[in-house]
């Protein structure tokens, strides 16, 4: 019989991030159940009164609420997909804090679905030992009955969580946009640590400065995503051909100082593009339609 109580729940995947899940849920009074395929990790946890099920099947029936944190998806298909889970799903709300791709999020989506289960679909912004923060983000997509219902036990995880809406795939989508705008920033600041340690300027000083202009251009970044969005690309903040030249000149500078310009070149080519396809004069989040017509003609990587 499915447990109504919204104070019971079940985790399974005790690595650093599921096991942390766990402790918190724990140290928030809720009746915890785990499943581990490695069953020694959850020792501390059984000591700290988790209950221990004997299997994936016992845990995903203990509980109203069903959260997977495992390495990935795969082993998600492992554990889930057995006749035994099958028959112990229904009613249930699974919460995958597993990582995926947007595709793999619908794919559970729809195998839950099959099995009257729920699937949300959940990304954490933050390492183990950031969660249960008032400032974690966790992103949550998915059906948004399944969402009220888990809503508090995603609080206990973070008190940062943005429900994305019903499309299941949007957590894990936005997951993966800001990944890209963090490596996107991790190239340029490698980059910027050679520039400063080839001049003699401090490497640990350059970090502050760069966290200093940080909220600022998170500012601007902001805005170039509501000049996406709206599609008008007359210039309201930064003309593209600004970015022309700023990277050529960080190639040059680059080749001028004999540090390696590869970052550099790659930028500006990609600026030069842009011009050559006529937007020099227009707000610099026109670069996407470089992207786009890439695609379009099916030059893209
Ligand atoms: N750690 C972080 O900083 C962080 C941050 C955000 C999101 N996440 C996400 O959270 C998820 C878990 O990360 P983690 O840091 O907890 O990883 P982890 O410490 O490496 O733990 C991996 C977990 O997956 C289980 N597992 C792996 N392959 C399996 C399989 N074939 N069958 C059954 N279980 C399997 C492991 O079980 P065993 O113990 O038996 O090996 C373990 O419970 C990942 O999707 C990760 O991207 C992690």
């Amino acid at each position: 019989m499915i447990g109504n109580n919204m104070n019971e729940v079940s985790v399974i995947g005790l690595g650093a991030m599921g096991s942390t899940l766990a402790q918190v849920l724990l140290g928030n009074g809720y009746r915890v159940t785990v499943w581990n395929r490695t069953t020694a990790k959850a020792e501390p946890l059984v000591r700290d009164g988790a209950v221990l099920a004997q299997s994936a099947a016992s845990a995903v029936g203990a509980s109203p609420i069903v959260v997977v944190c495992v390495l990935d998806y795969k082993a998600t298909n492992e554990i889930l997909g057995t006749k035994e889970v099958a028959s112990a799903l229904a009613g249930r709300v699974l919460v995958q804090l597993t990582t995926g791709s947007p595709q793999e999020a619908r794919d559970g989506e729809v195998w839950a679905r099959e099995r009257g289960a729920d699937h949300l679909d959940g990304a954490i912004l933050a390492a183990p030992s950031q969660m249960a923060r008032p400032d974690t983000m966790i992103l949550v997509s998915g059906a948004e009955s399944a969402f009220r219902r888990s809503e508090p036990v995603l609080k206990v995880f973070g008190g940062n969580v943005k429900y994305l809406g019903e499309q299941v795939g949007s957590a894990s989508a936005m997951d993966l946009a800001t990944l890209s705008y963090v490596y996107g920033g991790m190239l340029g600041f490698i980059h910027g640590a050679r520039i400063a340690e080839t001049e003699g300027f401090g490497v640990d000083q350059y970090g502050s400065l760069v966290a200093e202009i940080s909220p600022t251009f998170g500012e601007f970044f902001q805005h170039e995503g509501t000049v996406i969005q709206s599609g008008n690309y007359e210039v309201s903040e930064s003309p593209l051909k600004i970015s022309v030249e700023a990277t050529e000149r960080l190639a040059q500078a680059a080749r001028e100082g004999g540090i390696n310009s590869e970052i550099p070149t790659f930028a500006s080519g990609f600026f030069k593009r842009a011009v050559a396809a006529g937007y020099e004069n227009e707000e610099v989040a026109a670069l996407i339609k470089v992207l786009r017509s890439s695609e379009e003609s099916g030059k893209a990587a």
